[in-house]
């Protein structure tokens, strides 16, 4: 068979002279089509190294006659979205807070708008499903247990003010004193209150502390926690006799907060997110399921 082949090479193309073990090298021309599409990509590739930026210079590189840039066309996308999105960001921005969430094109738009506003802004101490970080502070925005109110308003103010920040002077601001710090209460009347708050949240206490920290909780906490420790909004003291806690309801814990204080910080959004944005965002929050 191989005498065959290199019988019909001597006939038809000739080689390259190289042999290998007995292997010769063709010497065929290379297809016509092939040498047209390859002379084409040479014409294309000069005349898109024209009219795109392509050569490296010194300082930068040639812009190409059309001047076209990624950048510029990420910009011009985003102007294109927002553009559309203005008249919808207008309303929003002009409606009445608390019907935005009745209004179901309002609602729709705030609501996506602000659920990725949520994921890059807030997410980080909220938690991305905005369920919060028991112990930590960062209170769950998915129940209906508000330190600070839960309709579109107090939501709205919160987050435009923020709380108990150093930047907004209209953040929300109340401080609970550093009972054992401060030396205000005594260790035992501590241990007291302590002990009445286990009771009120429905813990297991010692009953005979727990009844002399009745006195203890209606001359130091009663004014911010309310005559029954329910709370009281206006100054954000969480209701003190429901499951949930901010910082825990464990007796260590509570020993620790009331020894302490806490001072939780939100920072303020005005400065970072646009009107339409908090509104977004807010309403976003209000949906999660403890909207008032
Ligand atoms: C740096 C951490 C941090 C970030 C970021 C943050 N928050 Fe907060 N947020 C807190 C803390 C801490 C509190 C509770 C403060 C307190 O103890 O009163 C809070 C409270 C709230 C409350 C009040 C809840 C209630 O029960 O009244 C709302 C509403 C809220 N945040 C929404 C947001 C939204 C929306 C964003 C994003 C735009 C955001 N937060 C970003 C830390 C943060
Ligand atoms: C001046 C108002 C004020 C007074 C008085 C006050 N508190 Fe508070 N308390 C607050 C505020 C505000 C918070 C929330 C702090 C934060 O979020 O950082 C709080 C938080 C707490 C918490 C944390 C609750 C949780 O969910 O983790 C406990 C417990 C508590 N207070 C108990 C007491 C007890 C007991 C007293 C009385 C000895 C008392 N407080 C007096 C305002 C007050």
């Amino acid at each position: 068979m191989c005498a065959k082949q290199v019988k019909k090479v001597e006939r038809e193309v000739p080689t390259t002279g190289h042999t290998w073990d007995g292997i010769q090298e063709f010497d065929n021309p290379m297809p016509r089509w092939w040498v047209w599409v390859f002379y084409a990509c040479i014409v294309w590739g000069i005349g898109y190294t024209i009219a795109y930026p392509a050569w490296p210079l010194i300082n930068g590189h040639t812009q190409g006659i059309y001047g076209s840039t990624e950048r510029a066309n990420v910009e011009a996308d985003i102007k294109a979205f927002d553009d559309a999105n203005a008249p919808i960001k207008a309303k929003l921005v002009a409606a009445d807070l608390a019907s935005i969430p009745s209004n179901d094109e309002l609602k729709t738009f705030a609501v996506s708008a602000g659920a990725s506003i949520f994921k890059n802004n807030c997410a980080q101490c909220h938690g991305s499903g905005a369920a919060g970080v028991q112990g930590k502070g960062y209170p769950n925005l998915l129940d209906n247990d508000w330190l600070w109110g839960g309709d579109m308003e107090a939501i709205h103010t919160t987050i435009t003010h923020g709380i108990r920040n150093t930047t907004d002077p209209d953040a929300r601001l109340s401080e609970m004193p550093k009972f054992g710090a401060d030396g205000i209460l005594e260790k035992d009347q501590i241990n007291q209150v302590v002990e009445h708050v286990l009771a009120i949240s429905g813990q297991e206490h010692d009953a005979t502390l727990a009844a002399a920290g009745v006195t203890v909780f209606a001359e130091n906490c009663a004014a911010c926690h309310g005559p029954e420790g329910k709370g009281d909004r206006t100054l954000g003291a969480p209701n003190l006799t429901d499951a949930i806690w901010l910082y825990g309801g464990d007796r260590a814990t509570l020993t620790y907060t009331v020894t302490n204080a806490r001072y939780g910080v939100m920072p303020a959004w005005n400065t970072r997110l646009s009107e339409d944005e908090i509104r977004a965002v807010a309403t976003y929050v209000h949906s999660l399921g403890g909207g008032e």
